[in-house]
C-alpha cells in the first residue's frame, strides 16, 4: 500500500514538488521558530562590555590565522567540561562576537575562558614557540606576530563594520579606534587614559608583548586572548560556579 502511494506521488510532478517543499520546511521551522523567543532565551548581562579596538584587531588575527580550526570557544553543559574549563558558556557571552567563533573541533583546548589563566609573557612565549612552554605541544609557532606592526589605519573601519552589525560602539569610539589601540599597549600614556574612559576601569592596559616601542600583532592577539571569558561576569551568577569572575588585573 505505501509503495503504491509513493509511486503515484512520484509520477505527479506538482504533487511531488509540494511534498518536497513540505518536507524541507519542517527543517526550516525547526531552525527559525526558536529565533522568535530570542528575547526570553538570551540571558541579561548589564555589565557586558564590547571588545576594545586592540582586542578586536586580535580577534581578526585569530580568524586570519585559523586558530578556530583547532580551538573551540564554547564550554558545554557537561560536568567534565565545567570542571576543566569553568562555568559553561552562555549565549549572551557571544553577543558581540561577529562572526561567532564557537567552533566544533578541539585539537587544542577550549579557549572560551582562557583570559587571565596565564600571564601575557606566557602567551608571547607560547605563540612564539609552543614547545618552549609545553614540550609535547603540536600547535604551530606564530613567531612573526611579534615582528609585525599592527595595521592601525583601518581600525575605525573595523569598528564601524561591527557597529553596522549592531554592536553599540559610539561615534567617539569609532573615531578614536587607532588611538585607543595604541593606548591599550602603552600603559601610563594619555592614550591609555582615553581608552579607560571609553571602555571602563576593568580594561586591561599592558605592554602585552613586553615592548612599548611599537604596537604589534602579538600585542593585539594577546590582548584578545586575555579578555576571553571576561567581558561579563554573567556566567558566574546563578550557575553554581565554584569561583568568581577572574580579576582582570591578574
Ligand atoms: C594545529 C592545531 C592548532 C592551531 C592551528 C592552534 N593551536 Fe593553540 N593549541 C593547540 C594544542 C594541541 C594545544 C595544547 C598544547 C599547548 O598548550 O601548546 C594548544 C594550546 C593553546 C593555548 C593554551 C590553552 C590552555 O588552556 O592551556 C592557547 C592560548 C592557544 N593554543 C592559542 C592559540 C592561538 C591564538 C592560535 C592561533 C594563532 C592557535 N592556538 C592555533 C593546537 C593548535
Amino acid at each position: 500500500m505505501p509503495e503504491i502511494f509513493h509511486r503515484k506521488l512520484e509520477r505527479s510532478a506538482i504533487g511531488f514538488v509540494i511534498a518536497i517543499i513540505a518536507a524541507a520546511s519542517v527543517g526550516g521551522i525547526v531552525e527559525i521558530a526558536p529565533l522568535f523567543t530570542i528575547d526570553e532565551t538570551v540571558e541579561e548581562a548589564p555589565d557586558m562590555r564590547m571588545y576594545t579596538p586592540l582586542e578586536l584587531a586580535g580577534r581578526n588575527i585569530y580568524v586570519r590565522e585559523g586558530c578556530y580550526a583547532c580551538h573551540s570557544q564554547m564550554i558545554r553543559t557537561l560536568r567534565d567540561e565545567v570542571e576543566r574549563y569553568g562555568p559553561y558558556s552562555l549565549a549572551v557571552e557571544s553577543k558581540y562576537d561577529r562572526p561567532m567563533l564557537w567552533g566544533s573541533k578541539r585539537t587544542g583546548p577550549d579557549l572560551a575562558r582562557v583570559g587571565g589563566k596565564y600571564s601575557d609573557f606566557w602567551h608571547v612565549a607560547h605563540l612564539t614557540n609552543p614547545r618552549d612552554v609545553v614540550p609535547e605541544s603540536n600547535m604551530p609557532a606564530y613567531r612573526w606576530l611579534a615582528r609585525t606592526s599592527l595595521k592601525m589605519e583601518d581600525l575605525p573601519l573595523h569598528l564601524a563594520a561591527q557597529k553596522a552589525l549592531g554592536v553599540p560602539y559610539t561615534d567617539e569610539m569609532v573615531e578614536n579606534a587607532a588611538r585607543d589601540a595604541y593606548g591599550q599597549a602603552m600603559p601610563d600614556t594619555d592614550f591609555a587614559a582615553g581608552l579607560i574612559a571609553r571602555y571602563g576601569d576593568e580594561t586591561q592596559v599592558s605592554a602585552f608583548d613586553g615592548v612599548t616601542t611599537d604596537v604589534t600583532e602579538m600585542d593585539a592577539l594577546v590582548a584578545y586572548l586575555q579578555i576571553l571569558g571576561r567581558l561579563t561576569g554573567a556566567a558566574y551568577k546563578n550557575t553554581a560556579a565554584p569561583e568568581g569572575k577572574p580579576d582582570p588585573e591578574g
